[in-house]
């Protein structure tokens, strides 16, 4: 089954169609997204867009919390496909980015022009513009360009040299399964995939280091084949042992349990006990069975825990090189390394520090936060594609306005009903445009208008006329700071319009 099919829960993650997502909780539990509102203690100064739970999952973010913690390196990347104008819709992602850079990040942005072009057709022409229009956005909004990195992929060279590498650990049955390509599919999208896996992986390719990913659920495709293929590229494997033999991941529960049961006195535990006990006492875990069978051809092998690390893709000095700096008792075999007096941790450091010494990249598996879609201003979704659905950031002020003023709400049919039974916020995208964006940090403020709407006190007509005032007011500021930014973009060492063939 492909990502792109519909499933009950009402999830679909396409990172070329149209997702919508009717349930946010079925991705915890389909794709393994975890809830975001449990890390909102240890983010420091929590952006609103966390807060308010905008910004509702991610996969494996506590790794940048930690190093933000730490004071350590940690980096955040985004990328935007120019395929129109950058909307309040891409803000959020804008705002992530600036969030993170402003707790000390590395940060990223880059123009998914190869992306444009390839999957949706667009000329160099039209990229070029809304490039532009993108990254002055960006600048306005408060993005550092001194202090981060602005890149497009067609003129990123690392980048393509990292994707052609990254695309010798790819093959076409992995997008197929993925991105339900199939032998209609054209190899520059395919390109364009191994791209973003570049893109994603960028930030460590001097120094590793815990990279987050800020997007829409809809690009958790990509984010899970970036994870997959950065793991590929590791030199070394490191997990836990307990004999000379290879356990299957299910196999070690049953095996741990057998030791810990056994090694109370002082005397060696033998395999052969071991599948003694585990017959007797085996339970029900998958891998009882496998684990039996294992420990009972060891025989009277003594079964010890210890860190293995297995050589997966390192050079021959890199293999010599690891063994060598693997402190303590150790035993070396043809391709792997057990060592009996190193924690999980500090062979992990060791792995990765060899590999990089030895001219490998050490990545980290990149993490990612999610945020949620904007509801379009008719219903339905926010399209880039539909005008009267989203407030392009570009949109003449008084136009944005009237956009507003014409957005469907979720209030009752008559003033009276509304007073007495309260609207449906959580239902109304002008309830939204307030939440995401015109509130901005006053959370009393967004909670006013969320009140006041379930208890009748609000009626739309003046709950959009206040929001309209505001988006106008916004857009005029954004379009001002726009103009006084372009000169800087104009300097910076992006090119917006280079030569092509
Ligand atoms: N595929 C993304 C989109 O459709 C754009 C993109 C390209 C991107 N490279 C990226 C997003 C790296 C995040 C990280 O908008
Ligand atoms: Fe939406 Fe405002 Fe009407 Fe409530 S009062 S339904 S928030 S427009």
């Amino acid at each position: 089954m492909t990502d792109k099919i519909n499933d009950d829960a009402g999830a679909t993650l396409d990172p070329w169609g149209s997702s919508t997502i009717a349930d946010y909780r079925s991705l915890f539990e389909e794709f393994g997204i975890e809830a975001f509102e449990d890390l909102l203690p240890s983010v420091p100064d929590p952006h609103y867009l966390m807060r308010r739970a905008i910004i509702f999952g991610h996969r494996d973010y506590d790794r940048v919390l930690e190093a933000m913690a730490a004071d350590e390196p940690f980096a955040a990347l985004s990328g935007f496909m120019p395929t129109g104008d950058p909307h309040i819709g891409h803000k959020l992602v804008f705002d992530e980015l600036i969030w993170h850079q402003e707790q000390g990040g590395d940060t990223y942005a880059l123009i998914a022009d190869l992306e444009a072009h390839s999957a949706r057709g667009l000329s160099w022409e039209e990229i070029d513009e809304h490039a532009r229009d993108y990254l002055l956005s960006l600048l306005a909004f408060g993005f550092d360009p001194e202090d981060g990195e602005l890149y497009r992929q067609s003129e990123h060279r690392p980048v393509q040299d990292l994707a052609f590498e990254l695309g010798i650990e790819t093959n076409f049955s992995e997008l197929e399964a993925i991105y339900g390509f199939d032998g209609e599919t054209d190899v520059s999208h395919m390109q364009s995939v191994v791209t973003q896996m570049a893109d994603i992986l960028y930030p460590q390719l001097e120094d590793p280091k815990p990279t987050v990913i800020p997007v829409g659920p809809d690009q958790d495709p990509h984010m899970r084949l970036a994870r997959d293929v950065a793991a590929r590229m590791r030199y070394f494997g490191v997990t836990t042992a307990y004999a000379s033999f290879e356990a299957d991941p299910e196999e070690l529960a049953p095996i741990e349990r057998a030791f810990d049961a056994l090694s109370d006195d002082d005397e060696t535990v033998r395999c052969g006990d071991a599948a003694d006990w585990l017959a007797d006492h085996g339970g029900d875990d998958p891998g009882t069975a496998g684990a039996i069978e294992k420990l009972r051809a060891a025989g009277k092998e003594p079964l010890r825990p210890r860190v293995r690390f297995l050589d997966r893709k390192a050079t021959d000095a890199a293999f010599e090189a690891l063994i060598e700096a693997v402190d303590g008792e150790k035993r070396v075999y043809d391709e792997h390394v057990d060592a009996f007096e190193m924690s999980h941790d500090d062979a992990e450091s060791l792995a990765r520090e060899v590999e990089v010494d030895h001219g490998g990249y050490g990545f980290q598996l990149p993490t990612s936060i999610y945020h949620r879609f904007m509801t379009g201003l008719t219903g339905g979704k926010m399209s880039s594609s539909i005008p009267a659905s989203h407030i392009s950031l570009l949109d003449d002020p008084s136009e944005g306005k009237s956009k507003v003023q014409a957005a469907t709400t979720a209030g009752r049919e008559t003033a009276e009903e509304q007073r007495e039974l309260g609207g449906e916020p959580d239902q109304c995208p002008v309830y939204e445009l307030y939440a995401y964006l015109l509130a901005g940090d006053d959370d009393e403020y967004a909670k006013r208008v969320y009140d006041e709407c379930r208890n009748g006190e609000r009626l739309c007509g003046g709950c959009k006329n206040e929001a309209a005032e505001a988006m106008k007011s916004f857009l005029e500021a954004h379009q001002q700071r726009r103009e006084e930014l372009r000169p800087v973009l104009e300097d910076l060492d992006v090119a917006i319009a280079p030569d092509r063939i």
